[in-house]
């Protein structure tokens, strides 16, 4: 199990004794005597109070800034960690203009808490609280006391008032359990949190995080005056905006809402043990961390605003946000972009506009979105006493309701009515988990056809996924158009660019996969110069020119075998380089089916994909011409003693082509490859046999993934599933799918794993049945990883040429990404941001799936599962519970 902290029976023995016997402090003790301040014993100099029990709190002096010792603070801070970690600070505007020494906090005679500058001895000056209430008499006032409690919160009482004041009312950038963020309309306390200015200097910043509580409750983060993130409305079980703030055994989030009285969002710790702060940090980040002992550290929890979609109002009026697709801008259903044109340029703020306007006197209906952040609520009514079907008579009774909602998604079936009058404003979708359904008010003609919530929710969903493939199919159309000039052109006389010749004449290796031509070349080939192509995007060849090509398929053409069939390299008569996939008569497609796949395939085009070029046909004989690549497969470059034989180069050239950057390179155009397959295209491919030789480089070594699509070729859905017929490559293949046959775009993410723990290590996996550690990198990764020592594991020769924070966080994404239970492991769109920001949050990993026997006990617990499944960007409790509780 893990280290625990001091221990801390013996700690709360010496706090005792010191309070039975005040000695004077020695060098070696803590100077801590007790937790009280009383009119007769101030607290002066550096003397501090640590909270009785566990002594978790100190309240003491401190100069945050070493550079000006001269600049004093009253503050609180954790006891028993190492550096400094600051929860509260009472002057922050007001620091005391002198050292440590000369400060002391008093209990004055009228029973205020005030800072006293012992040079001066002028009270009041620097700080104080407000005196105790007219009623208390002096004598009492002169029995005051204030302790430091040992939630760290700084008590003030008088005998006779209770308590007249404590610290936690007035929180700075941190919020403790137990403490409030809300407001309290008795007293008209505003408890909301203010970020630091910098690391050294704690008065106000510029960010403010509070409750708005109109409507139904959110909390807001603001820069100065203006918000910045909304964490969407509260609905009876979390905030709408945050999925992820899940109360877990350990910690539990609370939301109170009682008009008139108070409305507060907080959240309790079931752990003594265990510390906490849910922070505000100096750069608008609003932040869980947790102190981790093992390496003595905050882990970052999680942070938010976290991605594009959370900026407040991204996507303008009934503008709907999802980072799930690309722009990440889209408008409700029955509503059009009110600009196209910024629209266009991806700036969605302008919002959406109604296709149609309501009519209130009949005819109207809603349509229901799924997994909702719903929409601000400033201006919504909220009716607790109605159910959703009279939530819907109402809004239809009133005529310039435009949405309604649940209130109380937890109660079965919902109750209490949300009703927005206003613009909708602030919403995103998220995927899967999360959010909330929410019924939007449309004009019967532009209604989704059925009326049940169901039905509503389906074509909600429908309605974004043609939209998209709406705007794909007007895009080919133009690009077809344009494709058909250029031939045209051609025709009347253009000379073909001038091709770039091979340069390297040696025969490949076998272990070489597809590869591909040089970027010079894209252009000219794409315009479909030779062959009897009809379609201008999908040449099909003859079959003597394929065999001329590649020396009627010479053994000493062949390049390669991968999981569907030979690779062969050619070269087309008018001197351009191609390769050749003959696809092994697996298929069962008919012949029409096979050029519809071809041509969807050929649509699939990024800067991270082998380009196809088309296809020939002759008889059964199907055979695939992609696109030639002059700089071989990554695994040529990577496994130097696999690849020993292949290659021109001896391993020290190889290995100074593949320094750090540009592994860094390929990992990032790697990522976006499947992203863009995953995601961004019409066809969302899963690729099913992803590994080092099928990522080829071209002459800049960018990554080019290649043998994308063809398992659709072979006629399995590919959406996600269940196939028997298991194609892969072991080593590469996620536990489920290897085992199980169950495949989806997170047995690409687990491929994907491995493809980067491969390109860190400079080493290959040998698949998870493996045991023995020097066989089984993942393993090898967890282990190094788990002890702290993970840079080990980067492949030595680019010791010097590595970034070692770039180098730890593309492991931890690695492990990440291999992850045994698929829900855990984040999408691609998740990894790619994860790489491409400078320090991510990145959950902590589970153990990899690289045992040969699998938990299915994991498989049964849905909603441990469904927490899990947003670990990547969260405060999922599960994952938390995992890294915290479970033995190292
Ligand atoms: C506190 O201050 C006194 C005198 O100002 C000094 O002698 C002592 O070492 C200080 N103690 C600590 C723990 O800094
Ligand atoms: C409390 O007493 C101090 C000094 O005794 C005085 O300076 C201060 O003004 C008093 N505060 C109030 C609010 O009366
Ligand atoms: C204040 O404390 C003193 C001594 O402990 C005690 O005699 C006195 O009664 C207390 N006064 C009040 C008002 O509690
Ligand atoms: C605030 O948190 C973010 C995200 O973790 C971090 O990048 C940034 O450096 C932090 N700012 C400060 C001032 O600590
Ligand atoms: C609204 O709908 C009703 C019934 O369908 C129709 O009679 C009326 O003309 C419509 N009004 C408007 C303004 O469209
Ligand atoms: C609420 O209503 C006010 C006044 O009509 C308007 O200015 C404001 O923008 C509305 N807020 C929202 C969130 O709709
Ligand atoms: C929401 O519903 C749950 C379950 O019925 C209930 O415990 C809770 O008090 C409700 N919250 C509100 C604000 O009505």
């Amino acid at each position: 199990m893990r280290r625990r902290r001091v221990p801390l029976l013996p700690l709360a023995a010496a706090t005792l004794l010191l309070l039975l016997s005040p000695a004077p402090p020695t060098a070696s003790a803590p100077v801590a005597t007790t937790d009280t301040v009383t009119p007769a014993t101030p607290l002066a100099g550096n003397r501090t109070l640590v909270s009785a029990g566990r002594g978790k709190f100190v309240l003491g002096f401190f100069s945050p800034d070493p550079d000006d010792p001269e600049r004093t603070y009253l503050g609180i801070w954790f006891n028993n960690i190492p550096s400094r970690t600051v929860v509260w600070v009472a002057n922050r505007g007001s620091p005391l203009l002198g050292s440590v020494s000369d400060a002391a906090l008093h209990i004055l005679a009228n029973g205020s808490l005030a800072i006293v500058d012992t040079t001066t001895n002028d009270a009041m000056a620097v700080w104080s609280t407000p005196p105790p209430p007219a009623t208390t008499t002096t004598t009492s006032s002169s029995n005051a006391t204030a302790q430091l409690m040992e939630n760290g919160n700084l008590v003030l009482r008088v005998p006779g008032s209770g308590v007249v004041w404590q610290s936690f009312d007035y929180p700075t950038d941190t919020l403790l359990p137990g403490m409030k963020l809300g407001i309290d309309y008795h007293t008209g306390l505003d408890r909301h949190m203010t970020s630091w200015l910098s690391t050294g200097d704690p008065s106000q910043g510029e960010y403010t995080f509070r409750l708005d509580p109109r409507g139904s409750p959110e909390l807001f983060l603001y820069r100065w005056s203006s918000r910045i993130y909304g964490s969407g409305p509260w609905n009876g079980f979390q905030f709408s905006g945050v999925p992820n703030l899940k109360s877990s055994s350990l910690l539990s989030f609370r939301f109170v809402s009682d008009p008139g009285h108070e409305a507060y969002y907080t959240y309790d710790l079931d752990s003594d043990t265990v510390l906490t702060r849910f922070v505000l940090n100096a750069s608008g980040q609003i932040q869980r961390l947790m102190w981790i002992d093992m390496t003595q550290s905050w882990s970052l929890f999680w942070s938010y605003p976290l991605d594009e979609c959370d900026g407040y109002r991204a996507c303008g009026p009934y503008g709907v946000c999802s980072v799930e697709r690309s722009p990440i801008c889209g408008c409700a259903p029955g509503f059009d972009p009110r600009f196209p044109a910024e629209w266009a340029l991806r700036d969605g703020s302008g919002g959406c506009r109604r296709r149609t306007e309501l009519n209130c006197t009949g005819g109207d209906g809603f349509a229901a979105l799924a997994n909702m952040k719903l929409p601000e609520s400033a201006n919504a009514t909220v009716d607790m006493s109605l159910g959703l079907d009279e939530c819907r008579q109402a809004c239809l009774k009133t005529c310039a309701c435009r949405a309604y909602a649940s209130a109380n998604v937890s109660s079965p079936g919902g109750i209490g009515c949300f009703m927005w009058t206003g613009d909708l404003l602030d919403m995103r979708q998220f995927g899967s988990n999360g959010g909330q359904n929410l019924f939007l008010r449309l004009a019967a003609s532009d209604l989704p056809l059925g009326s049940s919530a169901e039905a509503h929710s389906r074509t909600a969903r429908l309605v974004e996924i043609i939209v998209p493939s709406a705007v794909g199919l007007l895009l080919l159309l133009v690009g077809l158009y344009f494709c058909v000039r250029k031939v045209k052109k051609r025709r009347k006389g253009v000379v073909p660019l001038p091709l770039r010749r091979n340069a390297d004449n040696t025969p490949f290796g076998r272990r070489n996969q597809i590869a591909a031509s040089s970027d010079a070349q894209d252009d000219s080939l794409h315009n479909g110069q030779q062959g009897n192509n009809k379609d201008c995007d999908v040449p099909s060849f003859d079959v003597e020119k394929i065999q001329a090509a590649t020396g009627n398929f010479s053994i000493h053409n062949k390049i390669g075998q991968g999981g569907f069939g030979p690779v062969y390299m050619g070269k087309f008569d008018d001197g351009q380089d191609i390769a050749v996939k003959r696809l092994s008569r697996r298929s069962t497609q008919g012949l029409r089916e096979f050029k519809n796949e071809v041509k969807l395939i050929a649509k699939l085009q990024h800067r991270n994909l082998v380009r196809l070029l088309g296809c020939c046909i002759d008889g059964y004989e199907r055979m695939l011409v992609y696109e030639y690549m002059h700089n071989r497969s990554l695994n040529t470059f990577l496994f130097s003693k696999t690849s020993a034989t292949v290659s021109t180069l001896n391993d020290e050239e190889r290995q100074s082509m593949l320094c750090w950057e540009k592994r860094f390179n390929i990992i990032n155009g790697i990522a976006r490859g499947i992203l863009y397959l995953h995601q961004d295209s019409v066809l969302r491919i899963i690729h099913r046999d992803l590994k080092a030789s099928n990522i080829l480089l071209d002459k800049d070594m960018n990554p080019k993934i290649s043998d994308f699509g063809v398992a659709r070729i072979f006629g399995t859905d590919q959406t996600a599933g269940y196939t028997k017929k298991v194609v892969g490559t072991y080593g590469y293949m996620s536990p489920e799918y290897a085992m199980d046959g169950v495949f989806s775009t997170k047995s690409d993410v687990f491929s994907f794993g491995v493809l980067v723990l491969e390109i860190v290590s400079g080493k290959k996996n040998r698949g998870f049945y493996h045991t023995e550690l020097d066989l089984n990198l993942l393993r090898y990764a967890w282990r190094l990883w788990k002890d702290g020592e993970s840079l080990e594991f980067m492949d030595q020769s680019i010791a010097d040429t590595s970034n070692a924070a770039e180098v730890l966080k593309c492991i931890q994404i690695g492990l990440l990404c291999v992850q045994e239970q698929p829900k855990r492991r984040p999408p691609m769109s998740a990894v790619t941001t994860m790489l491409a920001s400078e320090y991510p949050t990145l959950p902590e990993p589970c153990e990899p799936a690289f045992s040969t026997g699998r938990s299915r006990d994991d498989d049964d617990d849905e909603e441990h599962e469904d927490t899990a499944a947003k670990a990547y960007r969260s405060d999922s409790a599960s994952s938390w519970t995992v890294t915290v509780v479970e033995g190292r």
